[in-house]
């Protein structure tokens, strides 16, 4: 999906944008297999707005180029850019990177828009140094039904799964490229503190699946989210799979 057609570059970081505690939770899910000291040089890839770009280069206290193909996104990520932070704009197909010149490639929420994901894992496998990281975060075709806004919005479901890729095909992509997978695991991730704020954070609409949606058919799924989310304890925070896997070099 080509961002800079659509209006989530302006409403990313209000509709997807972490609370410091759940970027904290994920740094230290990553620091479980790479750990820090072990990365002086981070990709970034497919950064959009640097969610975790800046946060990244601190924890580990490195430096990161922040690749995006999308000029609206990156433009976002410039902005907020720390000074060891450098933003490019790429493709994953074609890093504009050295062999062997990162530790670790982190990529979230972007391998299912690779137009080519076979030549971004090679690029993968160049760019990286022989000791290095793949860390990838990701929706998957079998956790659909684990989606919390599925249900709200039934026309998603055949999105979905047309958009995203299966935990098989990922694993056999980097496999089949000179990778063997050293992790997978289901990371429960708080998407919101209770219904009500997910509500809010999804009528944002910065999520690609649901700019797919008509008008009509996202009004009626956020209407209904509403109302349920009225039913719920303010303290129940809403809580999605995400697979994350960590590849290395064979
Ligand atoms: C859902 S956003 C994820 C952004 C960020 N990684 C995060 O977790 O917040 C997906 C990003 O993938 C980018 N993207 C799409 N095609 C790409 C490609 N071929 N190479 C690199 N990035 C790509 C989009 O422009 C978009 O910014």
């Amino acid at each position: 999906m080509n961002y800079d057609k659509t209006n989530m570059p302006a409403a990313y970081d209000a509709g997807r944008g972490y609370s410091p505690g759940v970027l904290a939770y994920w740094l230290e899910v990553i620091a479980q297999s790479v750990s820090r000291g072990s990365v002086s040089e981070i990709l970034d890839l497919g950064c959009g707005t640097g969610r975790y770009s800046n946060a990244l280069a601190d924890f580990y206290d490195a430096n990161l180029i922040a690749i995006d193909p999308s000029e609206k996104m990156l433009a976002e990520a410039r902005r907020k850019a720390s000074s060891r932070v450098r933003c490019e704009r790429a493709s994953a197909e074609s890093l504009p990177l050295p062999n062997a010149s990162v530790d670790m490639a982190f990529i979230s929420m972007a391998f299912h828009h690779f137009e080519h994901p076979d030549r971004a894992v090679a690029e993968c496998r160049r760019v990286l140094r022989p000791d290095g990281s793949v860390c990838l975060r990701a929706g998957t075709i079998d956790r659909i039904d684990s989606y919390a806004y599925v249900d709200f919005f039934p026309g998603s479901r055949p999105i979905l799964h047309r958009a995203l890729q299966s935990q098989a095909f990922i694993e056999s992509t980097f496999t089949g490229a000179g990778f063997k997978l050293v992790r997978h695991e289901l990371i429960p991730s708080e998407a919101a503190e209770n219904w009500i704020a997910y509500a809010e954070k999804l009528a944002y609409r910065a999520d690609s699946i649901l700019v797919q949606l008509s008008d009509r058919e996202f009004d009626q799924g956020l209407a209904a989210l509403r109302e349920h989310a009225k039913t719920t304890p303010p303290n129940a925070p809403v809580v999605e799979p995400v697979d994350f896997f960590v590849f290395r070099p064979v």
